[in-house]
């Protein structure tokens, strides 16, 4: 028997309806094994900010510290200043646990409407950078609301973060039938970070005589994904290219309903967080229209890491049959949730 200790975080917006349903999923693939959940909810997002003005503290960070694996559903609301919970809360738990590979499969299941004539096989994962680029909050801004003011992000990018997460999507490559690698950066123009992102690329595949190393401008990058996405294999980029291409690659692969993530700590020290890629979307919160499969995804990607993977199987299985039958009438966010929990009962 094993219990599995998951924090969840359901957030704002979309975060606590789709949330819900792939709870509902999660707890219907384990019924009957001898695998428990032991689940912690925590209150965060814009309701604690405005009660408290806590985003997340140091208790919250250790409490949820404590667990295997997080589920997060989504944080920012129109009623707290743009920023505040998105830095405050999602990026403060990947930067302290150290989420460094922020994983983001994209895969085009039969059936599924995509706006491309000609997609091909599109079977793609980004490894994306979680904790470092232009995300760290180095910068600032001078002689605010003057014309002379000055705003600067800076991008940081360090020969360790770089070189781990360059590895990690080598041996994820590795792994994978077509064994190859695509570099997305910008070297033409960032030539500080995008020549250490090259350099670290050609000294890592030396050990890796096996994969096909491939490079792409960003900008390029997203001609291709339109044009011809089964060129991808694994994409290793920086945190804000990644972040950029991700909605991309949903857009292409079903939409962005469909988009699950996890952001991993590969050594284990601290729990890695699932989540779907998408936002709180307060355009549609509250009125049941979220198509929560990205959710239930991101469940199947957890209980992959965490070593369940026929369970995550059966939870992908279910989504790929409900997207094949699926025949463009409406459905609550509810419904889908119990439809593929009907289908992962079998
Ligand atoms: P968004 O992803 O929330 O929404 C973009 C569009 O996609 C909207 O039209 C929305 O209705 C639609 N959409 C999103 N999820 C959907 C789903 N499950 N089913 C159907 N349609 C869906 O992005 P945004 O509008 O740029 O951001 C809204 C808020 O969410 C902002 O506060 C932003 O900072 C935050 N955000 C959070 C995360 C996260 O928590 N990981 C990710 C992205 C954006
Ligand atoms: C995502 C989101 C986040 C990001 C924001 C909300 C901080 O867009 O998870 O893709 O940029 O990483
Ligand atoms: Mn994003």
């Amino acid at each position: 028997a094993r219990t599995i200790k998951l924090a969840v975080v359901a957030g704002d917006g979309i975060g606590p309806e789709v949330v819900a349903e792939g709870l509902k999923v999660l707890d219907v693939v384990l019924a009957g094994s001898d695998v428990t959940v032991e689940r912690t909810e925590f209150e965060l997002g814009a309701k604690r900010w405005h009660e408290t003005g806590e985003t997340l503290t140091e208790d919250d960070l250790a409490a949820i510290s404590t667990h295997d694996a997080i589920l997060l559903g989504a944080v920012g609301d129109p009623t707290v200043p743009s920023g505040v919970l998105e830095r405050g809360l999602l990026l403060k738990l990947r930067f302290a646990l150290d989420h460094y590979v922020n994983l983001r499969p994209s895969r085009l299941y039969p059936g599924v409407p995509t706006p491309l004539a000609n997609p091909g096989d599109v079977d793609f994962v980004v490894v994306r950078e979680g904790t470092e680029g232009p995300y760290t909050g180095n910068g600032g801004a001078l002689r605010v609301g003057t014309p002379h003011e000055i705003a600067t992000e800076v991008s940081v990018n360090t020969a360790f973060g770089v070189e781990r997460v360059v590895r990690d999507a080598f041996a994820r490559a590795q792994a994978r039938p077509r064994k190859k690698l695509t570099l997305v950066h910008k070297h033409n123009v960032l030539v500080n970070a995008g020549h250490l992102w090259r350099r670290t690329v050609d000294a890592v595949a030396a050990e890796f005589p096996e994969i096909a190393v491939d490079y792409a401008h960003v900008d390029a990058a997203t001609i291709y994904m339109v044009t011809d996405p089964a060129r991808f294999d694994v994409i290793v980029t920086d945190n804000l290219f990644g972040d950029i291409i991700t909605d991309l690659a949903a857009a292409i692969t079903g939409g962005i309903g469909l988009a699950a993530s996890g952001n991993v700590n590969p050594s284990g020290a601290f729990p890695s967080m699932f989540e779907p890629v998408h936002g709180s979307a307060p355009d549609i919160a509250g009125q049941s229209k979220a198509d929560p499969t990205a959710a239930v995804l991101s469940v199947a990607l957890l209980l992959e890491h965490l070593g369940l993977p026929e369970q995550a199987t059966r939870i992908s299985d279910a989504v790929t049959a409900d997207i094949a039958a699926r025949d463009g009438s409406p459905r609550t966010t509810v419904e889908i949730g119990d439809a593929l929990a009907a289908r992962v009962a079998g």
